[in-house]
């Protein structure tokens, strides 16, 4: 069974192309959380996955809660991966998942990490078509690796991409993440249709409607940022930078 967290597709893609290669169901992390009661039970011969996207070097707050969250038996001969799908480095998010999940006594026998396109665009635009197509066609080259590794059962930490000082790193940039993702930057302009689709795919349902226009609620936002990336008419914007930014979707997501 493989849990994905995305916001425009990148980690949703990993995950169903190895849950096709594996043989595991693919879930939907966020839809799980809202379960009163998570429980799980991971028998002989069964994977467990958790792919998620890299969040200021850390986790998705999403993901932290959903591993807090559930509780897991694996069973002898069961395994468990951890995949993050990241723009550059990882950071320390992959042990950060590890060691919660440590806690619960569930060992994790192989850690990856795959670099995509880029989808913060708060900070910086896209990276053009032609740097994108390349990326996408190396990520296909690492997912490839991985089920390989996976189906021959070479257990490790195949996470190369954590970057310069990532303890630091995760510890200071995911501080800034939980403290200051604030919303009232997000706004909507005319070019919005009330077509309501930022509500039906957030997420987290964060996105409220009034008078037909989105309201975000910054108490369940993640920043994801899913409503800016997939508005078909580009109405949503982050103050002003994002409205001369590009937007992104992974192609091969299905999104
Ligand atoms: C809020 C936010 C913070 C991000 N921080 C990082 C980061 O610290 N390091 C990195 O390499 N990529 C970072 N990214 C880029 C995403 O991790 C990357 O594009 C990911 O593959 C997106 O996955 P998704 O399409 O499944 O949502 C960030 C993206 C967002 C939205």
């Amino acid at each position: 069974m493989i849990f994905y967290f995305t916001g425009t597709g990148n980690s949703l893609y990993a995950a169903n192309t190895l849950g096709e290669a594996l043989g595991e169901e693919v879930h939907n992390l966020a839809e799980n959380l809202k379960r009163d009661e998570l429980k799980l039970t991971v028998g002989e011969g069964e994977i467990l996955g958790l792919v998620f996207p890299v969040y200021y070097y850390s986790l998705p707050t999403v993901v932290e809660e959903f591993l807090e969250k559930i509780a897991i038996i694996m069973e002898k001969g069961s395994r468990c991966f951890i995949l993050a799908t990241c723009g550059a480095t990882t950071g320390d998010a992959t042990k950060t998942a590890r060691d919660i999940l440590n806690k619960k006594g569930v060992s994790t026998d192989f850690v990856f990490s795959v670099e995509m396109p880029d989808n913060y665009i708060l900070l910086y635009d896209v990276q053009d078509k032609g740097k994108q197509e390349k990326m996408l066609i190396n990520s296909k080259d690492s997912l490839k690796r991985i089920i390989e590794i996976i189906k021959e059962d070479k257990k490790g930490d195949y996470n190369k991409i954590k970057g310069p000082m990532p303890g630091i790193m995760s510890l200071m940039a995911g501080a800034i993440y939980r403290r200051d993702r604030k919303t009232s930057k997000f706004n909507v302009s005319d070019r919005c249709t009330n077509c309501n689709l930022c509500q039906e795919i957030c997420p987290v349902d964060a996105i409220e409607m009034k008078e037909g226009k989105p309201i975000w609620i910054k108490d369940k936002c993640v920043h994801c940022l899913a409503c800016i990336h997939r508005c078909p008419v580009g109405a949503i914007q982050y103050g002003k930078k994002t409205e001369s930014r590009g937007r992104y979707i992974n192609p091969l997501s299905g999104l």
